[in-house]
C-alpha cells in the first residue's frame, strides 16, 4: 500500500518548522523547513506564515500542527508564552481557513509526546513516562500504558518565585549564559517539585537542547530513569502529524 504522507507542522516561541512525515512510519519525509515565528505572533500573522508554508510546499493533503498552549477541543485557552490574543481563539478553525482545508491542533508537547511514545524513547514503556520539551517555555506530556493525559502544563508550577518554565526552560540558559552544570542544578529543583507530585517512572527530555543530552545529563539527579529523546526536536512534526494521518480529513 503506498504510503500516504501528512504535514507535521510544530509551531514554537522562536521558530515554526514543518516537514511531511509517514505518520505509519514516523519517518520525517523531507528537510524540514524552519521560518521564524513573526512578532508580535498574532493569531493572524501565524496563521498567514502556516498558509505560506502550505503553499511552498504545494502541499494539499492533511495537517496536523502542535503548537504552545493548552488546546481543548481545537480551542486555545492558555498563553503562557505566546501573544495574549490567542486566549480564546479557535486554532482549528483559524489555520483551516487560512490553509484553506481541514487541520488537527494539539498542544506541542502532547504531539512530541506521542511521536516519542510510539517511536522513540518511550516505545514500549508502559509504565508512568514523562516526556518534557525543553525550549523556549517547557512542554510536558504525561503517558500511563501508552496513554496520554492531555494538556499538561508541568512548566507552569510555580519554582523561585516565578514560573518553572521562567527559571529553568532551555532558553533561560541562553539568555542568562548559565554553565550545563548551573543549569542542571535549575532542573534538579523542578524535577524535585515534578516528583514529589507525581512518580514517574521514566523522564524522556526532549527539544533542540536533547541534541546536547552528553554536556547536562551528567549532573541531573532524578529518581526516573532519565533519557534523551530519540525523535530530538523532530518529535513534534511527527507527532502532529500522526494526529491528522489517523483522522480520515
Ligand atoms: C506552554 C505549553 C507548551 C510549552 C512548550 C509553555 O509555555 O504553556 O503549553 O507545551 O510552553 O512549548
Amino acid at each position: 500500500m503506498p504510503v500516504l504522507p501528512v504535514l507535521g507542522i510544530d509551531i514554537g516561541g522562536s521558530g515554526i518548522r514543518a516537514a511531511l512525515v509517514d505518520a505509519d512510519e514516523g519517518a520525517v519525509l523531507t528537510a524540514p523547513l524552519e521560518v521564524a515565528t513573526p512578532y508580535p505572533a498574532s493569531p493572524q500573522a501565524v496563521a498567514d506564515e502556516v498558509a505560506k508554508i502550505v503553499s511552498t510546499l504545494e502541499w494539499q493533503g492533511p495537517v496536523g500542527i502542535g503548537f504552545p498552549a493548552v488546546i481543548r477541543a481545537g480551542v486555545v485557552a492558555t498563553a503562557a508564552n505566546i501573544d495574549t490574543s490567542w486566549i480564546g481563539v479557535d486554532a482549528t478553525e483559524l489555520f483551516g481557513r487560512a490553509i484553506a482545508g481541514t487541520c488537527v491542533v494539539l498542544n506541542d508537547a502532547d504531539a512530541a509526546g506521542l511521536a516519542e511514545m510510539r517511536f522513540g524513547a518511550g516505545a514500549g514503556h508502559d509504565e508512568t513516562v514523562l516526556v518534557l520539551t525543553l525550549g523556549t517555555g517547557i512542554g510536558s506530556a504525561l503517558f500511563y500504558r501508552q496513554q496520554l493525559f492531555p494538556n499538561l502544563e508541568l512548566g507552569s508550577l510555580p519554582l523561585r518565585g516565578g514560573s518553572a518554565e521562567e527559571y529553568a526552560a532551555a532558553s533561560v540558559r541562553t539568555q542568562e549564559n548559565l554553565s550545563w552544570q548551573e543549569w542542571g542544578g535549575r532542573l534538579n529543583q523542578f524535577f524535585g517539585q515534578i516528583e514529589r507530585l507525581l512518580s514517574p517512572d521514566l523522564i524522556i527530555i526532549g527539544g533542540g537542547v536533547s541534541q546536547r543530552s552528553d554536556q547536562f545529563f551528567p549532573y541531573l539527579r532524578t529518581r526516573a530513569q532519565l533519557a534523551p529523546a530519540r525523535l530530538l526536536n523532530q518529535a513534534g512534526i511527527v507527532g502532529a502529524a500522526c494526529q491528522a494521518g489517523k483522522l480520515d480529513l
